[in-house]
């Protein structure tokens, strides 16, 4: 048997006429960058997501590049940011001149430590900003604790959590939608994503939300005139009409994978060699990636590739060991959960379409390598 990482295929034969019906629909209305879908997608977002504001960029980075130089992290500002993250929660701060500066993350939820975040403070810290990884947020009400103490703002990098919430003030709210910023990415492998690249900066704040719709096409609101030295970063129509039908099936998706997520962890409860993903009470989760903290990982890795299973290492090098960053003076030790991690996690696959059968022999094969 072979069991993909990921597979798009089986989604589209679902909903084949639907997505197809989309794409032509774009393609007749002649109108590919912004168009009457992207808008109809963006109401849809917020009607699901609750937020007062959102604008379609075209991927996550970028949504994360605008959001961070309408926020002000350039420039010598400090920022804030997990080192066991993607690239992009850092890159952002650094392409604009801004200094990154890593905390070490919790070692049940994946996600920043706060209290360690609290710790690297100093009075040119602008920002923060709390990832959302893999299956649950980051700790928001002690994010929001901390931006008011030390008047931070705060950019949310909700890039893998659509559909994830937190509880807040008493209610559940939308991953994205707590911060002065959120963003998501809809790249192929995510939760909602398209078939190809495409991003969103959503906010509730409408003064950043007419600039995040300036940023994206050159800073200007009026064509031709520009008020800010911004962007070229446009919503594709064609994914928003693509990303339009997959939001409409949103629901049933995440349930689905609650379900593999469950039989993962039924079948995997009795070895000792892996740590399941552990859920805090604050979160409303969604299985955007299942990742395990395996024994000799690397092995493992290598043994389920083998049995033709694919898995992902999520992440191999923590972003303060990456060379890029050597000039922040970095060294290993300086943020063990992070460099734990990035020796033990590894992502199972994980998307709505996998089958019983599948997620059966995963956990098989696993057993299997450490030996029953
Ligand atoms: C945590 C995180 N931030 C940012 C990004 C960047 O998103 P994109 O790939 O759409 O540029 C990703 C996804 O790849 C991500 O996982």
């Amino acid at each position: 048997m072979k069991v993909p990482f990921y597979d798009a295929t089986r989604e589209y034969a679902g909903y084949k006429t639907e997505f197809d019906e989309a794409i032509a629909s774009v393609i007749a209305s002649g109108a590919f960058i912004l168009g009457k879908q992207a808008g109809d997608f963006e109401e849809a977002v917020k009607a699901y997501t609750g937020a007062k504001y959102v604008a379609g960029v075209a991927n996550g980075s970028d949504a994360l590049v605008i959001a961070s130089d309408i926020l002000g992290y350039g420039n010598g500002a400090e920022v804030i940011t997990p080192a066991f993250t993607f690239f992009a929660s850092a890159s952002c701060i650094a392409r604009l001149g801004g200094r990154p500066v890593f905390c070490d993350v919790d070692e049940d939820t994946f996600c920043m430590d706060m209290g360690d975040a609290e710790k690297r403070i100093t009075k040119n810290t602008k920002g923060i900003i709390p990832v959302h990884l893999f299956l649950q947020p980051a700790d928001m009400t002690a994010c929001m604790g901390l931006a008011e103490k030390h008047r931070l703002t705060v950019l949310e990098d909700a890039a893998e959590a659509f559909g994830m919430k937190s509880r807040y003030k008493g209610g559940y709210v939308h991953s994205g939608v707590i911060g002065d910023f959120g963003v998501f990415s809809f790249f192929p492998t995510k939760t909602l994503g398209g078939y190809g690249d495409g991003g969103m900066l959503i906010t509730n704040n409408e003064e950043l939300y007419a600039k995040a719709k300036s940023y994206r096409v050159h800073g200007s609101s009026v064509r031709y005139h520009h008020d800010y030295i911004g962007y070229n970063s446009r919503l594709d129509t064609l994914q928003a009409a693509i990303l339009r039908v997959k939001l409409a099936h949103i629901d049933a998706a995440i349930k689905k994978r609650a379900q593999h997520a469950a039989q993962y962890r039924e079948l995997l409860q009795d070895v000792p060699a892996v740590k399941l993903p552990v859920i805090k009470g604050y979160a409303g989760e969604v299985y955007y990636v299942f990742c395990l903290q395996a024994e000799n990982r690397d092995g493992l890795d290598r043994y389920l590739k083998e049995k033709g299973i694919g898995v992902s290492v999520y992440y191999p090098i923590p972003l303060h060991l990456q060379k890029c960053f050597e000039y922040l003076g970095h060294r290993k030790g300086d943020f063990p959960v992070a460099e734990k991690l990035c020796g033990k996690a590894l992502a199972l696959p994980m998307f709505p379409e996998l089958t019983e059968d599948e997620v059966s022999y995963v956990c098989e094969s696993i057993k299997d390598f450490y030996g029953r």
